[in-house]
Parts: structure tokens; C-alpha cells; sequence
């Protein structure tokens, strides 16, 4: 190539080159999440969701600095891609009701998940947070037991996020085998009384474990994220409807993403007839939950 223009100077072609070569990283990362997503069972695609960007928004929170907060929020994003492989029978349930057998496997997804990300070089610091993600500061935790300082703070920050998601959803929402329909949200009504009272349970477990399983600081950051959040909504009601139960006027409380991780629709935004059929759309190619959350 020559620099023959002032726009092909050395420096603008390296610009350039740096701007593509960081483009071409934050897509990979992204592609990775979407892989990540459409292996999880229960969630619908919205765990590693929930925690890349809530361990993100605690990482702010406790003054980490932009490229920890970035490194917090890729590994929140990618902490459970070593569940990739794993067989279906482990995949549908929930570590608690797993044999012995198939809980040593399902451990394994800790330290296969960083053995995957160390083939990227830029991922080497994401992979260690990947790896302690189901450490616990007593040393309870897997693979390798790690206490107190060895656990990096990252994984500390991912384990908060983690724990309240998994068992927000391990109760709250447990699915009827059969029909594979959500328990707990068979009305607005039932989902609303479980979801607040299984919160603050949640809240209470993790405000209990502070300093024993969980970093207190980490903790306390994320509590505070949470409680903001849910004063935010007020005193609206927050129900889960059927797509087609969706009106112009009410808002959507959480974003949804497609399994391949295009955002649908953005949580806050106020529906629109368009956008209404828009969104039925996506929920006709099951791209959308059986019930979504809104703000009424
Ligand atoms: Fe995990
Ligand atoms: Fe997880």
C-alpha cells in the first residue's frame, strides 16, 4: 500500500487498522454471548445477559476502572460458555437436583470455559474470571477451592450476579417438566406474588452470606443497584402478559434479545401499535418468551 493520499498517512492507516481490529474483537465477544445464550435451558436466553451487565454495573459501582469494568463485563457474558457440550440431561436442570456423577461434570464447566477463552490472547484475563466464577470465599466453592484474596475480584463481582438470577429462577419460575411452561407465571397475578417475595428472599440469602460465601463490598454495590432499580419502577404494576395481550401505553420492564442476540426490544420503551406488531412477529418465530415483562 502507498501513502500517497494525506488520508492513507501510516498513522490514519493504523487508526484504522486498531478501529477494525477492535470491532472485529467486540464481535467475536459477541458472537460468543449469542452461542452462549441459545444454550441456556432455563433462562431463555437471558442469564448471561442479566449477569454480563449487572456484574458491570456493580463493577462501576465498587470503582473498578473501564477496562476492568470490560473485562467483568465479557467474562459476565460469557462465565457459563463451558456449559457448551454439555449433555441435555444436565443442561435441564438445576445443579441442586443433579446425581453426584452428573454434578462432577456439570463442575467441569468452570475450568472447560477457561480452557476455551485462553485461545484468544486478549482473553486471558476473562478467562481466569471465568474460571473462579463459582468460587466462594470460605473456600466452598469449585474447581479449585479458592479463598479470600486468590479469588480474582472480578469473579467475586460475577458470583453476586450469578447466585441471585439462579435462584430468582430456581423457585420463582420453576418449569412444569411436562409442558415445559413456567410454574410460577401462569397469571400475572401468581408471578408478581412470587417474583417480589422470592426477592426479597434472594436479597436476604445473599445480604446473610456477605462476608462468608460473597465479597461484602460486592454485595452491598449490588444491593444498592437493585433496590435504585425497583424504585425507579414505583409503584407501577409490573405484570408478565402474552405478546398478543401487549397494548400501546405500557412499557416493556426487561430487554429481549433473539437467541442469536439482536436486541428486539429495549427495556423502558413505551409500545406502539408498530412496535406491538413487531414484537408479535418475533414472538410467532419464538423469538420472544411465552409471557413478557411489562410496566402497566
Ligand atoms: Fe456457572
Ligand atoms: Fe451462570
Amino acid at each position: 500500500m502507498s501513502a500517497n493520499s494525506t488520508d492513507d498517512r501510516p498513522t490514519d492507516q493504523l487508526d484504522r487498522l486498531h478501529n477494525r481490529l477492535a470491532e472485529d474483537f467486540l464481535g467475536t465477544i459477541d458472537v460468543l454471548a449469542s452461542m452462549v445464550g441459545a444454550f441456556e435451558r432455563y433462562h431463555e436466553g437471558s442469564h448471561s445477559h442479566f449477569v454480563g451487565y449487572k456484574s458491570a454495573e456493580t463493577a462501576r459501582q465498587l470503582g473498578l476502572s473501564p477496562t476492568e469494568v470490560f473485562a467483568v463485563q465479557t467474562a459476565g457474558r460469557l462465565h457459563d460458555i463451558g456449559k457448551i457440550g454439555l449433555p441435555e440431561r444436565i443442561l435441564t436442570r438445576f445443579p441442586a437436583d443433579l446425581s453426584e456423577a452428573d454434578f462432577a461434570e456439570y463442575a467441569r464447566h468452570a475450568e472447560l470455559g477457561a480452557v476455551m477463552l485462553r485461545h484468544h490472547n486478549s482473553l486471558t484475563t476473562v478467562a481466569d474470571i471465568v474460571h473462579a466464577h463459582h468460587e466462594r470465599l470460605d473456600g466452598s466453592g469449585f474447581p479449585q477451592h479458592l479463598k479470600d484474596r486468590a479469588i480474582p475480584p472480578g469473579a467475586m463481582i460475577i458470583a453476586v450476579a450469578d447466585t441471585f438470577h439462579n435462584m430468582m429462577y430456581r423457585k420463582g419460575i420453576a418449569r412444569n417438566e411436562a409442558s415445559g411452561v413456567p410454574n410460577a407465571i401462569r397469571s400475572a397475578g401468581s408471578f408478581l406474588e412470587a417474583s417480589s417475595k422470592r426477592y426479597t428472599q434472594v436479597m436476604n440469602y445473599l445480604e446473610k452470606k456477605a462476608g462468608v460465601l460473597f465479597h461484602r463490598k460486592v454485595v452491598d454495590a449490588f444491593t444498592l443497584i437493585m433496590e435504585t432499580e425497583r424504585r425507579q419502577l414505583g409503584d407501577k404494576l409490573v405484570k408478565r402478559v402474552a405478546p398478543n395481550y401487549l397494548r400501546p401505553g405500557m412499557s416493556l420492564a426487561e430487554d429481549y434479545y433473539t437467541s442469536f442476540g439482536l436486541l428486539v426490544a429495549a427495556r423502558g420503551e413505551a409500545l406502539t401499535e408498530r412496535s406491538i406488531r413487531a414484537l408479535l412477529r418475533f414472538a410467532e418465530d419464538g423469538e420472544l418468551p411465552a409471557k413478557v415483562l411489562v410496566v402497566d
